[in-house]
Formats: C-alpha cells, sequence, structure tokens
C-alpha cells in the first residue's frame, strides 16, 4: 500500500476536505465586490440557523485559527470588570485561562482530570459562592480526550444563576447539536475547519445581539473586537481588514454540502458511524479506548499506548502516513496515548482502508495485540 493521493487527515484539523471544497478556491474575489459580499452574507446566516438562533444571535466571524476566535470571543464578550470561570478538562479549556492571563481578565478554573467532565452540581456550588463570577466557559468536545461535557446541563445550571455562558464549540459545531432555544448561551466559537468541512482560515462566533450590543469598547485589541467587527459588517457588508476571501468561498461550498448531508444530523449520523468502525476495528485489534463510549464523542478518540515494546509511536505513526493516513500524538497527562480522529470528508469506506492500513502495520512492526499495559498484565 502506497498513497498516490493527498493523506487522509484523521485528525482534529486541519481535515480532509472535498474537492469541490478545494475548487471553490480557484477563484478571485473583491472583498468589495457584490457578490462576494453576498456570499459572505450566506455564510453568516447559515451559521446562526444551524443552531437555531435565527432570531437572537448574530454570526460575527474573524480571520485565523480557532483560537483567535475564542479570544475574541472572551475578550469582546468579558467586560474588564468581570470575572470568568472555566470549565477545565483539557488542554482547550486551559488555553482559554491561558488568554485571560494575557488579556488581564479575572478567572478561576473548576478544572477536573481529562478523562472526567464537570460535575454540574459543583459548577451550581462554586457560581452559588462566587457572586463576583460574571461568565462562565465551557468546551463542548475537548479535543485533547475527544470527551462529551454535558453542555446542555451546564446550560441550564449557568442560565439559573443567572451568568453568562461562553461555549468553544470549535471541534463540535456542525456535528453535535446545539440548539440556542433548549442550550442558552450569549456566545459559542466555532472555525471553518472542524465539522463544517471547510479549509483554516476563518473563525467566527455567534452571539447573542442583544448582549453585543453592550460589549463596545470590552476588547483589548483591535484586530479581535468583534463588536467593531460586527458594527463595520452590518454597516457596509465588508470585514474590516482583508477578509480570507479563499477560505471563505470554500466555506460557503462547505456548508452547502452539509445541508446536501442533512445538516447537523446527517454530518453527526456519518461521524457517529465513522466512529463506530473505528473505535470496533481497534478494540478487535486489542486497542483500548481511554473513554468509555457514554464519554465518547464522535469526533476524535483516544487509544491506551500498547504494551508491546515492538510497538513505537513515531515508526507506527510514520509508517502509516507512508501509506496515506495521517494520525495524531496524544496530549494526556493522564495516560500515555494517542489519538485518531473520524471527522472532514471521510466515510466509512475510508475508515475501513484505514483500519486495513493500521493492522499491515502493526504486522510490519511485529505487534501482536494493541493492548495496553494495563489489560496486558490482567
Ligand atoms: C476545542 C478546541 N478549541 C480550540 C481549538 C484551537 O483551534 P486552532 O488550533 O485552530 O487555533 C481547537 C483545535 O483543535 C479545539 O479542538
Amino acid at each position: 500500500m502506497s498513497a498516490d493521493r493527498d493523506p487522509w487527515l484523521l485528525t482534529p484539523g486541519p481535515l480532509t476536505t472535498s474537492d469541490s471544497v478545494k475548487r471553490a478556491m480557484l477563484h478571485d474575489w473583491g472583498s468589495r465586490d457584490r457578490r462576494f459580499i453576498a456570499m459572505n452574507a450566506e455564510v453568516r446566516r447559515r451559521l446562526v440557523e444551524l443552531a437555531g438562533a435565527a432570531e437572537t444571535h448574530v454570526t460575527v466571524p474573524i480571520q485565523g485559527s480557532g483560537t483567535f476566535s475564542v479570544e475574541a470571543m472572551l475578550t469582546t464578550l468579558m467586560p474588564r470588570e468581570g470575572k470568568l470561570l472555566i470549565l477545565v478538562n483539557g488542554a482547550y479549556g486551559k488555553r482559554m485561562a491561558k488568554i485571560c492571563s494575557y488579556a488581564g481578565r479575572a478567572h478561576v478554573i473548576y478544572e477536573t482530570a481529562e478523562d472526567t467532565p464537570p460535575d454540574v452540581a459543583e459548577v451550581k456550588r462554586r457560581l452559588a459562592a462566587d457572586p463576583a463570577i460574571t461568565h462562565v466557559a465551557a468546551v463542548y468536545c475537548e479535543t485533547t480526550s475527544g470527551i462529551l461535557n454535558p453542555i446542555a446541563e451546564i446550560a441550564a445550571a449557568v442560565k439559573a444563576a443567572g451568568r453568562s455562558l461562553l461555549i468553544d464549540a470549535m471541534s463540535a459545531f456542525g456535528a453535535l447539536p446545539i440548539d440556542a432555544a433548549s442550550v442558552p448561551f450569549d456566545a459559542l466559537a466555532a472555525s471553518s475547519n472542524k465539522c463544517l468541512e471547510g479549509v483554516p482560515g476563518m473563525g467566527f462566533v455567534l452571539i447573542r445581539k442583544s448582549v453585543l450590543e453592550r460589549c463596545a469598547g470590552n476588547a483589548p485589541s483591535l484586530s479581535l473586537d468583534l463588536h467593531d467587527q460586527w458594527k463595520a459588517m452590518e454597516g457596509n457588508g465588508q470585514w474590516r481588514f482583508t477578509p480570507p476571501t479563499h477560505a471563505i468561498a470554500a466555506f460557503h461550498q462547505a456548508l452547502e454540502e452539509h445541508a446536501a448531508e442533512g445538516g447537523v444530523e446527517g454530518r453527526g449520523r456519518r461521524y457517529r458511524d465513522n466512529c463506530k468502525i473505528l473505535v470496533d476495528g481497534m478494540r478487535a485489534l486489542g486497542f483500548e479506548t481511554l473513554l468509555p463510549d457514554a464519554l465518547q464523542a464522535p469526533i476524535i478518540v483516544t487509544f491506551r499506548m500498547p504494551a508491546d515494546p515492538r510497538f513505537r509511536f513515531q515508526e507506527f505513526y510514520d509508517r502509516l502516513s507512508a501509506k496515506g493516513y495521517v494520525i495524531y500524538p496524544g496530549k494526556l497527562t493522564v495516560a500515555d496515548s494517542f489519538r485518531i480522529g473520524c471527522i472532514g470528508r471521510l466515510g466509512a469506506p475510508e475508515m475501513k482502508d484505514a483500519l486495513a492500513a493500521i493492522r499491515a502495520t502493526l504486522r510490519e512492526l511485529g505487534v501482536e495485540s494493541g493492548a495496553p499495559a494495563r489489560v496486558a498484565a490482567e
């Protein structure tokens, strides 16, 4: 087996995109051209609709990777005298704390282990105990492990406590449901290149309009000021600064394909199928997932490192990559691990091919089982 095609990206992103999404980038767009402005407006409209939020929220797009959108969200939404409670169970929760430190925003964290969702009763307790907390930040799917956090329960608790919820839905939006009417949030950040299957280069934040109207002057950064970006875009339909025109054209095409697949439900179904094929196939080879199935989001799966000393991750990775399958190292503190993603423009045939490549690679390495140390010792 050798790769005579682009690699299939079994990663948390950037991801494999369709040929038609790639082809959408073969044109140049004038940023002030009426056709570009209409395309941009349609992208914004479709994104709020995906969260059932067309009446209540607006989409504010922003150049850059996902972190730019998260930083823009936190620093635009939080007033300088605000205080943020951050629910942390992985690298992306920690990154939000780092953003607050850079921006000089008061924050406290409630941290659980990377394989443990936050206890909503504890969230309620912390909100009741500290009236200075104005906002809560949560990660929907913590891509560090692939864990699904209980976003609906968190949203209900935050609303009941009269605080404002800011969600990092980077690796969930477009495939895992979120409906603004039943999961109340003031802002939600995501990007073009994960479950929506566009190319990297831009993110966006869905923001409750009545809240955004009060956010003038909060942001310490001009380029990340979402209030300013929104005001300008509402005024003339244009981005304040050079828009990533090709990424927007690709995103527009990707959103068409998302709708054609059946929207969030259809996209989520394909990813769940991918995830099941992957997990069943890997378990058949002896591998063990970090998370129990009930906590596993169908986005990216963490596998414990096999005990067999012939399994050296770098060699496994390199051999798979040479065959055209790119996987991802682990980022966990709780266990030595690696990750395989199930999102992007991949379906059942590609997941089965990936498993065949994994089987072949284990044979080449002389590894008989993917069982981790604990299981091997039993
Ligand atoms: C949950 C989550 N938040 C934030 C980010 C940061 O996005 P980026 O790496 O595009 O800056 C990621 C990236 O994988 C993510 O999964």
